[in-house]
C-alpha cells in the first residue's frame, strides 16, 4: 500500500494545529500559550498518550499563574481543602481520599500492598500493564485473563482466575487500550463475589470522558464500605498529565494503609491546578464535546474503509490495521503521526489516541490515502 499524503504537507499543518487552530469552544488564548509538544519537536503530530490535547482548561491556566507566588510552601492545607472538595461531591469524608503523584501512584502503592511474599494480582490482558509490571517486580504473581471476544474484561474468567493467594484484582474501566467498558451493574456484582480478602481496584482514568459517568462509576461501593479502591486521574479529561495529579477512594482503614506506603506531598502547581480543574464543569463539557468529535471522524473513516474497532468510551481508538502493526505505525510516522506501540495479543491492531478535532482530520485523510492509495 502506498502513501499519497505527502509527509510535508502534513507536517506542515502541524505548527498550526498546535496554536490552536481547531479549538472550538476552548480558550484559544490558553492554547495560544501552549508549548510545542514533543512529538511536534520531532516534527510529528502525538497522538500515542491518551491525553486531553486542549488541557490545561482556563481555570487551571490561571489558578497555576496565581499559585507561583506560593510555591514556596509545602501545599499541606491546599492538600486537606482539595480532599474535602473531593469528598463533598462524593459523598464519602477526607478520610475516604488519597491524593497522589498521578493516578500511577495509586497503582503503585496497590502494588506494594498486594505483591510482598508472593502475593497474587489477577489482571485482564492486555490492559495497562502498570499494576502487573509492579507486582512482578516485588516478587509477587500475576494471572492474566484474556479480554472476551468482544475485547472487554472477562469478568466470569477472571473470577474463576481469582485464588486463596489473590490479594489484588485490577480493573481498567474503560479498558486501555481497548476502549471498551464494562457496564457498573456487571462489575458491581463481579465484585460482590470476590473473596472479603481481595481488595479491588477499578481505575475510572477514562470514566468522566463520556458523560454518564456516575452510572458506571464504583464509587457507590466505596460508600458502601467494600474492599474496594477507585483509581482516578487528571491526566486525562483535565489535560493536566505533565503536573501529575490522581487519587484514590477507598475505605478509610485501606487510605491510611495506602497513605503510609507514599513517598512524598504532590506539587503545589498540580494541586492549584486539578483543584481549579474539578471546578470548571465548562471545560470538562467543551472538552467532552470536542474528543467525541474526534472520536467520531476517526470511525467514520475507519467505517468507510472497512477497518473493524473497538467500541470506544474514551478517547482513544483501537483498530484492526489488517496487517502486522509496527509496520502500520511505522508507516504512520512516516507521514508524520506518532501513535505508539504494538499489542501482541492483537497483532495486527494498533491504538490511536484522540488529537484535536483539526489534527483527526489530518489524520482520517491520512487513513483514505493509505488504504485507498
Ligand atoms: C488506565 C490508566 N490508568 C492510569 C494511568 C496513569 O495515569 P497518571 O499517572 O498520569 O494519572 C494511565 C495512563 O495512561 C492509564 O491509561
Amino acid at each position: 500500500m502506498k502513501a499519497a499524503v505527502s509527509r510535508r504537507a502534513v507536517i506542515g499543518a502541524t505548527p498550526a494545529l498546535l496554536a490552536g487552530v481547531a479549538l472550538g469552544s476552548l480558550s484559544r488564548s490558553a492554547a495560544a500559550q501552549s508549548p510545542p509538544s514533543r512529538a511536534a519537536a520531532s516534527g510529528a503530530i502525538r497522538l500515542a498518550g491518551n491525553e486531553n490535547p486542549y488541557g490545561p482548561g482556563p481555570a487551571a491556566r490561571a489558578a497555576i499563574e496565581a499559585g507561583i507566588g506560593d510555591s514556596w510552601k509545602y501545599p499541606i492545607i491546599e492538600e486537606m481543602a482539595f480532599k474535602a472538595q473531593i469528598a463533598a461531591r462524593e459523598g464519602l469524608t477526607p478520610r475516604h481520599v488519597l491524593i497522589a503523584d498521578g493516578s500511577s501512584e495509586i497503582l503503585h502503592i496497590a502494588a506494594l500492598l498486594a505483591g510482598p511474599g508472593g502475593g497474587e494480582l489477577v489482571t485482564a490482558t492486555p490492559t495497562f500493564s502498570f499494576v502487573a509490571d509492579h507486582v512482578r517486580a516485588i516478587g509477587g504473581s500475576v494471572r492474566e485473563v484474556p479480554l472476551d471476544a468482544e475485547m472487554r474484561h472477562d469478568l466470569m474468567a477472571m473470577r474463576a482466575a481469582v485464588s486463596p493467594a489473590t490479594r489484588l484484582v485490577y480493573v481498567c474501566n474503560p479498558n486501555n487500550p481497548t476502549g471498551t467498558m464494562v457496564p457498573g451493574g456487571e462489575l458491581r456484582e463481579f465484585l460482590a463475589t470476590l473473596p472479603p480478602a481481595t481488595t479491588a481496584l477499578v481505575d475510572e482514568a477514562y470514566l468522566e470522558i463520556a458523560s454518564d459517568m456516575g452510572k458506571h462509576s464504583l464509587v457507590d461501593r466505596v460508600r458502601a464500605g467494600d474492599n474496594l479502591i477507585v483509581a482516578r486521574t487528571f491526566s486525562k479529561l483535565h489535560g493536566l498529565a505533565g503536573l501529575r495529579i490522581g487519587y484514590a477512594l477507598a475505605r478509610p482503614e485501606l487510605i491510611e494503609r495506602m497513605a503510609k506506603l507514599k513517598l512524598v506531598a504532590v506539587s503545589s502547581l498540580g494541586l492549584a491546578a486539578a483543584a481549579a480543574s474539578y471546578a470548571d464543569p465548562g471545560f470538562q463539557a467543551a472538552s467532552r464535546e470536542q474528543l467525541a468529535a474526534s472520536v467520531a471522524i476517526t470511525t467514520a473513516a475507519l467505517d468507510e474503509l472497512q477497518r473493524p474497532y473497538a467500541p470506544t468510551r474514551a478517547n482513544f481508538v483501537f483498530f484492526d490495521t489488517g496487517q502486522p502493526a509496527a509496520a502500520f505505525l511505522a508507516a504512520m510516522r512516516e507521514l508524520g503521526f506518532a501513535l505508539g506501540r504494538p499489542f501482541p495479543q492483537y497483532p495486527t491492531w494498533c491504538r490511536v489516541s484522540m488529537g484535536t478535532v483539526e489534527q483527526m482530520r489530518l489524520f482520517a485523510d491520512a487513513l483514505r490515502a493509505y488504504y485507498r492509495g
